[in-house]
C-alpha cells in the first residue's frame, strides 16, 4: 500500500464531503484544473456537495476542464442512462462550467476506434488530467476496464463484464437494455493522471477494496494497479473499509 493515503469516513455523507473538499482544493489551487470524472452511485454525494459550494459562491468551475472516464456505446446522447445525460443532470447543469470545456466520449460515433484515439489526444492536448476521481466496480474495475489478462494502455472500446451488466441493470427497465460495450479511458490513461481520488462506499465494495489496496497488482483486479501510482488518495466509508487489515 505504498504511497496511498487512505481515509475512512464514518458514512457516505462524510465520504462525499471529503471527496468534494479534495476536488474543491484542486480547483482553488489551480482554477484551470483538468478533472477526470466518473458516473455511478458513488460520486453522487460528491457532486451534490460541489454544487452546494458553487451555489454558496465559494467555488467556480468557469475555467475548469473535465474529461469523463467512459460512456456506453450505442445509447442516444439524450437517453436517461447515457453517462452524458447523467453528468448534465447531476452536475454540469448546476454549475458554471463552460460547455466547450466538457469532454465525454461519443458513444454514438460512427467510428468508435477513431473516437478513442481522438479522445486520448484531447486529454494530451489539454495538458493531461490533474485530478481523476474514480469509483470501483464490485469486480474491481476502474472505468470500464474489466478484469482481464492485461492492462489496456489508452482509451478503447471495451466489452462489459457480465457482472457489470448485472450491476448496471438496476438503471434499466430490463437487463437486455444494458449496452454491452463502452468507450473507456484505459488503465494507461488513468495512470497518467497526476493525482487520483478513489471513492468507495458500502460493504458490497469491501472485497474489491481489499483486493485493490492490499492484494497483488494484477489485471484480474484492475483497481490494484493504483498501488503503482505515486499520488492516490482513497476515501472509503466504514463498510467499504471493513475488510482492510491496515486502515
Ligand atoms: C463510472 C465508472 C465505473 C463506476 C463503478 C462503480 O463512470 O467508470 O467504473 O465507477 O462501476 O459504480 P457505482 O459508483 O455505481 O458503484
Amino acid at each position: 500500500m505504498i504511497n496511498m493515503k487512505i481515509i475512512v469516513a464514518a458514512d457516505y455523507d462524510e465520504m462525499s464531503g471529503l471527496a468534494a473538499q479534495t476536488v474543491a482544493q484542486s480547483i482553488k489551487a489551480n482554477p484551470s484544473a483538468v478533472l477526470g470524472l466518473p458516473t455511478g452511485s458513488t460520486p453522487l454525494g460528491m457532486y451534490r456537495n460541489l454544487i452546494k459550494m458553487h451555489k454558496e459562491g465559494s467555488l467556480s468551475f468557469k475555467n475548469v476542464t473535465t474529461f469523463n472516464l467512459d460512456e456506453y456505446v450505442g445509447l442516444q446522447k439524450t437517453h436517461v442512462n447515457s453517462f452524458r445525460y447523467f453528468m448534465y443532470e447531476n452536475f454540469f447543469n448546476h454549475i458554471d462550467i463552460q460547455e466547450g470545456n466538457i469532454n465525454i466520449p461519443d458513444g454514438n460515433s460512427k467510428d468508435p476506434e477513431k473516437e478513442c484515439i481522438a479522445y486520448e489526444a484531447k486529454i494530451t492536448n489539454a495538458g493531461g488530467i490533474d485530478l481523476m476521481v474514480l469509483g470501483l466496480g464490485n469486480n474491481g474495475h476502474i472505468g470500464f476496464n474489466e478484469p482481464a489478462g492485461h492492462f489496456p494502455a489508452s482509451t478503447h472500446v471495451a466489452e462489459l463484464d457480465e457482472s457489470t451488466v448485472q450491476a448496471n441493470a438496476r438503471f434499466f427497465e430490463s437487463i437486455d437494455e444494458v449496452p454491452r460495450f463502452s468507450i473507456t479511458m484505459g488503465i494507461g490513461s488513468i495512470m497518467r493522471c497526476r493525482r487520483i481520488l478513489l471513492l468507495a462506499g458500502g460493504q458490497v465494495k469491501a472485497p474489491a477494496i481489499r483486493g485493490a489496496l492490499e492484494g497483488p497488482v494484477t489485471p484480474a483486479l484492475p483497481g490494484s494497479v493504483l498501488q503503482f501510482h505515486p499520488n492516490v488518495t482513497v476515501v472509503l466509508d466504514t463498510g467499504a473499509a471493513s475488510l482492510l487489515t491496515s486502515a
